[in-house]
């Protein structure tokens, strides 16, 4: 058995937690929308194509933000094409993913539905065939009371009142090659910077984030963040960070040490968000939006395949990983690591919502599941509200092929407002169970305790259509009498200490 030791004080605070490191990402990308969120004719749609289903699996991971409408497809969106009676709305070729949009579904169903999500939208604007004229055009339609063309036009369109849209993204990976209207840091930098400033100047009370890398890999990364931050500082609130890992050589244990790079890609466009401060004299603090994050790699053959048989159609299955226990290990770990930063992150997006590397999985006229990846999700968004406290974690390391000094557990520690305290804490032990220690020195006693375990004998096991409980969460016995808890080979653990 391993040993480990976790030391919590209640004093001892890394920051408040923003509940929208919870959020999730909806992209017209594949079945994301189409068949995704929206079916009308579904068994279970609503008066307005929205899947009844789709819509219960949503709420269950209580998503208090969704980023919308991309992603790469946002960098040759047009948002007027998504306005207006839907029968004028223009069939357009994206690009981005070799597909035809029908723009059936746009900004006013959208916000429609993020209503009914109880989500509040993040909106990208498209920075890369388009300019910040028409980024600001978008927030005076969506945000602007009435009495001007564009405010009056949404009331046209049938929303009298403003969709209220707090936070957009200025441009989607800007950085990358594959994107529509890519640029170098510095043009992207100068672009970003007036588009943020007119869009405030139509509405102050909205923030921005500003295209950070697309990944730590990229050869760009690093000069990127400085040479674009030192143009737009003064006007964007956050820079976004995107990465996506995965297992394409079966070697489990380096993919559960993937969070070393996480932890490290965050300290770093944190400590370059304060270089750039520095540099400025400013006062000002330029927090981080790690507004797509997941697994990805299952699906990047079929969908080559897909393009060739398929170009151009619509909502064809893109993106669709079918995620395996081991997955669900990893998203825990994510979730571990945002939380232990969350003095910088702000904003996290698990991309995506439904189908496109998603937690959850539809059928066209069929059913709706949760994946693995849901399980770790939907509990770190009810329980992981409050402030984040400092883990003090004494446990055996690792090496692994691309990682060195690996904790074999992991944690981080929550504090609600009621003085109660979840902790998340995954045994990246493949073989030998962890029996975690807990010192909770200032917090005296506790009134109840329950211990939840993410666990499957079979790293590759994965929920279906058919068999959609195959991994999920199981309440194990707890007692916290001798405070060690067992924390079995390979699993992702919830303890709630409740006050
Ligand atoms: O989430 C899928 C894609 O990954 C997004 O469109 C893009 O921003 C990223 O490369």
């Amino acid at each position: 058995m391993r040993k480990a030791k976790l030391i919590l004080d209640k004093d001892y605070v890394i920051s408040p937690i923003d509940k929208r490191i919870y959020g999730s990402f909806v992209e017209h990308l594949g079945r994301c929308v189409y068949t995704g969120l929206y079916e009308p004719g579904h068994p279970t749609a609503d008066e307005s194509g929205f899947r009844g289903d789709v819509l219960k699996l949503v709420k269950g991971l209580n998503v208090p933000i969704v980023r919308y409408p991309g992603g790469n497809f946002v960098s040759g969106f047009k948002w007027e094409d998504s306005i207006g009676p839907k029968a004028d709305r223009p069939r357009r070729m994206d690009l981005a993913w070799k597909t035809t949009e029908t723009n059936e579904v746009g900004l006013h169903e959208f916000c429609e539905w993020a209503k009914k999500a109880d989500s509040q939208v993040m909106y990208a604007v498209n920075l890369g065939t388009r300019g910040p004229a028409e980024a600001r055009d978008v927030v005076e339609y969506a945000n602007h009371k009435g009495g001007t063309y564009l405010s009056d036009l949404r009331i046209q369109n049938g929303a009298k009142e403003p969709f209220g849209i707090k936070l957009f993204c200025l441009g989607n990976e800007m950085d990358g090659p594959w994107q529509m209207g890519s640029k170098t840091a510095y043009e992207y930098g100068r672009i970003a910077n007036e588009a943020a400033k007119m869009m405030k100047w139509t509405d102050d009370s909205i923030e921005v984030v500003a295209c950070g890398s697309s990944a730590s890999t990229m050869p760009t990364f690093g000069e990127w963040e400085y040479t674009m931050l030192k143009e737009c500082y003064s006007n964007v609130d956050y820079v976004s960070l995107h990465r996506y890992y995965g297992n394409p050589h079966n070697d489990t244990q380096d993919f559960l040490a993937s969070t070393m790079d996480l932890d490290q890609f965050i300290r770093t466009v944190a400590s370059i968000c304060d270089a750039v401060k520095g540099q400025k004299h400013s006062k000002k603090q330029v927090n981080l939006s790690l507004d797509e994050w997941n697994v990805w790699y299952h699906s990047s053959e079929q969908d080559k395949e897909l393009h060739k048989r398929a170009p151009w159609g619509s909502a064809l299955p893109l993106l669709e990983d079918v995620y395996n226990f081991e997955d669900a290990l990893l998203v825990g770990l994510m979730l571990i690591t945002i939380l232990k930063n969350a003095d910088r992150v702000k904003v996290a997006c698990l991309a995506q919502l439904v189908n496109v590397i998603a937690p959850i999985m539809t059928r066209a006229g069929g059913g709706a599941w949760a994946q693995t990846i849901y399980w770790p999700l939907k509990q770190a968004s009810q329980w992981g509200r409050g402030v984040s406290l400092l883990p003090q974690l004494k446990t055996e390391r690792m090496d692994t092929k691309h990682y060195s000094d690996v904790p074999l557990t992991d944690a981080a520690a929550v504090m609600a407002e009621d003085g109660s305290v979840t902790i998340f804490a995954v045994n990246r032990d493949l073989s030998e169970p962890a029996e975690l220690e807990l010192d909770l020195r200032s917090f005296g006693s506790f009134a109840s305790a329950a211990h939840s375990v993410l666990h499957h004998d079979d790293m590759k096991a994965v929920n279906t259509e058919a068999d959609p409980d195959q991994v999920r969460p199981v309440d194990v016995a707890i007692d916290l009498k001798d405070g060690k808890v067992i924390l079995p080979a390979a699993s992702w653990n919830v303890i709630r200490l409740g006050k």
